[in-house]
């Protein structure tokens, strides 16, 4: 992972293909490229960890085979428990990948394996899961997923208490940490995340959802950015 990337630097919205036309997702990743999108999020579910199933490395390899003219980072959430098998099959098509720390007695482990693969390791962590449940994995965490709705569906209300858990998470981790807010950002939530110093902010539904995707990634990452 080039620690100089674009999306290292400053705050990003993070387009969740998840709610893309997935048949156009070639289209759309050219044009949010041009829009200025830096990095993109594909959501990996097993339909145990949370209750619905989605993508697999056939697919990563897809986005990441568009993404990648573009220099954008390809940044994958494995909501699948136990899922250090699949870290070597998503590895070759993504620059970031983040575990759940409740779906893996072993996330140390996990986030040696995926630093050992090149990539920057992240940990996700659920709404009801406390900040400390990551104090013992700071010196193995490039990024934290800190998830602001209960994962496995796009399209939900964004829990409120999350701008104060990032802060939290941020006496937990330290300024050399990215801090990832993911799940129910749109316009009116999205001040409130960035303010409290998260900055990656995924988004599904308010950007695929809208009659014009393009212009809403730039509504929003211009909110990402204060202005
Ligand atoms: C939810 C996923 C999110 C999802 C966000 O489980 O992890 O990345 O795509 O969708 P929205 O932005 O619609 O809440
Ligand atoms: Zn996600």
């Amino acid at each position: 992972m080039d620690r100089s990337h674009p999306a290292l630097t400053g705050t990003h919205v993070l387009p969740s293909v998840m709610s893309s036309d997935m048949l156009r997702l070639g289209e759309q990743i050219d044009a949010l490229a041009a829009a200025g999108a830096r990095a993109l999020h594909v959501d990996v579910m097993d339909n145990h960890f949370v209750p619905n199933l989605t993508v697999g490395p056939d697919f990563t390899a897809a986005v990441a085979r568009a993404a990648r003219p573009h220099g954008m980072l390809v940044d994958v959430h494995v909501m699948v428990e136990r899922p250090g098998n699949l870290i070597p099959l998503f590895a070759p098509h993504a620059d970031a990948i983040s575990v759940h720390v409740e779906a893996d007695p072993h996330p140390h482990r996990l986030l040696g394996a995926i630093r050992d693969a090149g990539l920057m390791a992240g940990i996700a962590i659920n709404p009801g899961t406390p900040v400390e449940a990551l104090s013992a994995l700071v010196p193995m965490i490039d990024y934290v997923n800190c998830m602001s709705v209960n994962p496995g569906f796009a399209g939900q209300s964004f829990v409120p208490q999350t701008p104060a858990k990032v802060r939290l998470l941020r006496d937990v981790v330290g300024d050399g940490v990215v801090i990832e807010v993911d799940g129910g950002v749109g316009p009116s939530t999205i001040d409130g995340v960035r303010d409290a110093g998260a900055q990656w902010l995924v988004s599904a539904s308010a950007i695929f959802g809208s009659d014009d995707p393009i212009a809403a990634y730039g509504d929003l990452a211009r909110g990402a950015r204060g202005e």
